[in-house]
C-alpha cells in the first residue's frame, strides 16, 4: 500500500496510536524487526480513492506532525469525517448508517474476493467497538468545541478516524494466510498481532 492512500492510512494509525497503546497488554513490547509490516500483506484499497484524495486535499495532514517521534497527534479527524460524509456513511445529522458502512468498504471487492468475509467481519467488530466508545467521542467533541476559536477550523468527531483505522488494521491483522508474505519477520509480526493491537507495532 503506497502513495496517497497509504499516507492517509499511516496518518490515521499515528493519530490513534496513543489511545490504543495505552490499553495494550504489557507483553506487547516493541518488536525489534527491520521489516515494514505493510510488506507482509497487501490489503486492497477499500475506500473510493477519489473521495479519499478530495478529503486529503481539503483537510491536509501537517507534514511535521507526521514526522517520526514528533510526539504530535495529527489532525486527521476532519479528513476522516469528510470521507464518511462523502461516501454517505454519515447522514446530514452525522448519524452513522451501518449498512452503508459495510457496503462502502466492500463495494470495490469482487464477490468472490478472499477479502470479502474478512472486511465484513472487521466492519462489524469495529462498529461494535465504536458504539462502546460513543460517550468518549462525545466528550472529545465537547472539549474541542470549548477550546475552539476563530481560525482553529471545524470540530470533528473522532469516531470516523477510529472506524477507518480500526477497519484497516483489523483487515490487515486478519490477512488470509495464503496472501501473507512468507518470511520469519512477517510470521513474527502476525503472531504478535494475535494478542497485540496493530498500533503497538509502531511504537
Ligand atoms: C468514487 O466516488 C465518486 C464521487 O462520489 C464517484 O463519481 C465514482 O464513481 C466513485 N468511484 C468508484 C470506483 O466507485
Ligand atoms: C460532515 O457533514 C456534516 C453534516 O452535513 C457537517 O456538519 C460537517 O461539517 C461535515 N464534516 C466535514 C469534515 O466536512
Amino acid at each position: 500500500m503506497n502513495g496517497m492512500y497509504g499516507k492517509v492510512f499511516l496518518a490515521l494509525c499515528a493519530s490513534t496510536l496513543l489511545a490504543t497503546v495505552a490499553g495494550a497488554p504489557s507483553t506487547c513490547g516493541k518488536l525489534d524487526l527491520q521489516t515494514d509490516p505493510f510488506t507482509c500483506c497487501t490489503i486492497p484499497k477499500l475506500l473510493n480513492v477519489s473521495i479519499v484524495s478530495t478529503c486529503f486535499e481539503d483537510f491536509p495532514i501537517d507534514k511535521d506532525a507526521l514526522a517520526k517521534d514528533s510526539g504530535m497527534v495529527p489532525k486527521t479527524e476532519c479528513m476522516s469525517e469528510c470521507i464518511l460524509n462523502n461516501t454517505g456513511v454519515y447522514n446530514r445529522k452525522l448519524e452513522l448508517d451501518e449498512k452503508k458502512l459495510t457496503s462502502v468498504f466492500t463495494d470495490s471487492l469482487p464477490e468472490t474476493s478472499p477479502w470479502m468475509s474478512v472486511v465484513r467481519k472487521a466492519v462489524k467488530e469495529c462498529s461494535a467497538k465504536a458504539a462502546k466508545k460513543d460517550k468518549e467521542f462525545d466528550k472529545a467533541v465537547a472539549a474541542q468545541k470549548k477550546t475552539a476559536g476563530k481560525g482553529t477550523g471545524p470540530v470533528c468527531n473522532p469516531e470516523a478516524s477510529f472506524l477507518i483505522d480500526c477497519i484497516h488494521t483489523t483487515v490487515f491483522t486478519q490477512c488470509p494466510v495464503n496472501l501473507r508474505t512468507a518470511s520469519n519477520d512477517c510470521d513474527a509480526i502476525f503472531k504478535f498481532l494475535k494478542n497485540c493491537p496493530f498500533s503497538a507495532l509502531r511504537q
